[in-house]
């Protein structure tokens, strides 16, 4: 009888082992690598992008068009670095590297959605706010619901990415409120955040009526290592909610890099990301 028990229990450790080994991270070497830049958005909130007199793109986005479909060229953005980094725009300084790529991979299993960014960080940052963490690295997924009005027109999430989030009087904007996070008007995103420093949690949040960065439900994993200056920042989340198999998801990056906070990120366009669906990103069954 006791026998039995103990071989039970040795039976029920190697079913663990196995059902461990299935969550293992996919075989990166078999997803595609897709390239979008990051960039220093300086202060263009989203009541800057939406006001015609500051932004031309307004008219395209009451009309369905997208900030990549604008904005991407030839694998990089056709943006104006030197306006973003100019005192209109940006009232604090600018780092010195205005933009990057980030490699995105993704895959997903029955269970679970895996993302994994490769990047350099670099120095030369205009805010070192961050005593605790030399980079950040966080990605947002957008619902069905996020949307932004625009005098009666609907822009939705999809074409944003996560500029719906983005407000001129959250924290770190010039003359801000310091206690003002991010916030939409109507829908949510969900964020997953991996931090550099030493015994640092990853972050497992939400967006709504305020940035929540804790109580998510979606089992944020996230590992990173820091390579002779390259990073791999590898992501585990379950599918659920928005991001679920069969479906394309709003998908934004942003990196927080040389003790960045608050504005003062690098951040991407929005693109879209397809889990068994069309995307700009097509997530690898696995
Ligand atoms: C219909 C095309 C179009 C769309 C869509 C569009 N933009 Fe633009 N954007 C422009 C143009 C054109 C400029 C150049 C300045 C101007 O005329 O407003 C610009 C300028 C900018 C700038 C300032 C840097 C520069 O090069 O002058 C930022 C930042 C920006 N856009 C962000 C966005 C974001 C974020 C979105 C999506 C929420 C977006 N744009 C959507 C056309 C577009």
């Amino acid at each position: 009888m006791k026998k039995s028990i103990v071989s039970l229990s040795v039976l029920g450790a190697m079913l663990a082992l196995g059902s461990s080994a299935a969550v293992a991270a996919p075989d990166w070497s078999k997803v595609p690598k897709r390239d979008v830049q990051v960039f220093h958005a300086g202060v263009t909130p989203i009541e800057w992008v939406m006001k015609k007199s500051d932004h031309s793109g307004r008219t395209g986005l009451t009309k369905g068009e997208s900030c990549v479909g604008c904005h991407e060229e030839k694998g990089g953005l056709n943006f104006e670095m030197k306006r973003l980094a100019d005192k209109e725009l940006e009232p604090k300084g600018a780092p010195k590297t205005m933009n990057f790529p980030v490699s995105v991979q993704a895959a997903y299993d029955a269970a679970n959605l895996y993302v994994r960014l490769t990047f350099k960080a670099p120095a030369g940052g205009a805010d070192h706010g961050d005593k605790d963490n030399d980079v950040k690295a966080t990605v947002l997924f957008a619902d069905d619901k996020v949307a932004v009005d625009a005098g009666g027109k609907t822009i939705a999430g999809a074409q944003m990415g996560c500029w719906a989030t983005c407000h001129g009087d959250a924290r770190t904007m010039p003359g801000a409120d310091d206690k003002k996070t991010k916030y939409t008007k109507a829908g949510a995103y969900e964020l997953m955040q991996w931090k550099s420093g030493k015994g640092a949690k990853p972050v497992d949040g939400s967006v709504s009526d305020s940035r929540k960065m804790e109580g998510g439900s979606a089992g944020v994993q996230a590992t990173g290592e820091n390579k002779g200056g390259e990073y791999t920042v590898t992501f585990t989340r379950k599918l659920s909610g928005a991001v679920a198999a069969g479906k394309a998801v709003p998908m934004g990056v942003a990196i927080h890099a040389d003790k960045a906070t608050g504005r003062f990120h690098h951040v991407s366009l929005g693109y879209m990301l397809g889990i068994g669906a069309d995307g700009d990103i097509k997530a690898v069954k696995q």
